[in-house]
């Protein structure tokens, strides 16, 4: 989605939904970490009293009383699991509280804009344009991790894009530098295949290779953001 229609959105908001807008203060992040606790607590709780009970033998009466509560105990457990999925599912799928603009994916504290979505293509400094203009900038690999989410979300796309990431080496020739001015070795062993003199920007494909291209071919591109 452009930014014309994110402001036709919100033009199209009442004051009902501003209102709204506000009461959703738990992000999903938090309401995650909040009920994994929860849950992990609940079972823990469930765990220590059945292995209490259970190893301690008893006559028959007392320990047919004590399945009965455990078993009261259980249903509790489950209940609140349940409840406690749905406020999840309830709270994750409200876009007021989403972390992320529409269109973008949330991973790791970071929002992901694949443009693949928007059938255009741009140049480099078209692609980090538009990046700017959407508060964010191309795509700089910290990790092999972030590799995979990214690799991930490329596999999805019927067919497998050529993406520009924020890594050139206009500067200077053979110097890969990421859009936050580090070496491209700097955060993982990283190389650029086919560089040459008219090659300075690189693209990434299938498998985390970076390919060196001409900065003013046409492509897709991810832009990252702060979430
Ligand atoms: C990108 O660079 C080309 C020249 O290489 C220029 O013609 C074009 O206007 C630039 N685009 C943007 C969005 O800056």
């Amino acid at each position: 989605m452009d930014s014309r229609n994110q402001e036709e959105e919100a033009a199209r908001e009442t004051p009902a939904d501003a209102g709204r807008r506000h009461t959703c203060n738990m992000t999903p992040g938090v309401i995650v970490t909040i009920s994994t606790a929860v849950l992990v607590t609940g079972f823990l709780l469930c765990l220590m009293t059945f292995v209490r009970w259970t190893a301690a033998p008893e006559d028959h009466l007392v320990y047919r009383t004590k399945v009965t509560q455990l078993m009261r105990q259980l249903q509790q457990c489950q209940k609140e699991r349940h409840d406690l999925t749905l406020m999840l599912r309830a709270a994750t799928q409200d876009p007021r509280c989403s972390l992320c603009p529409d269109g973008w994916l949330w991973w790791r504290g970071h929002c992901y804009f694949f443009s693949v979505g928007l059938q255009e293509n741009l140049q480099w400094n078209g692609s980090a344009e538009f990046c700017w203009e959407h508060d964010s900038s191309l795509a700089v690999i910290k990790d092999s991790a972030e590799m995979e989410f990214i690799q991930g979300v490329m596999k999805s796309f019927p067919k497998f894009p050529f993406l520009w990431v924020g890594l050139t080496d206009s500067q200077q020739e053979g110097h890969w530098l990421w859009s936050d001015g580090t070496n491209i070795q700097d955060y993982m062993s990283l190389t650029v295949e086919w560089d040459s003199d008219h090659r300075d920007c690189a693209d990434l494909r299938g498998g985390g290779s970076l390919f060196a291209a001409s900065c003013e071919a046409y492509g897709s591109w991810i832009c990252k953001k702060v979430s």
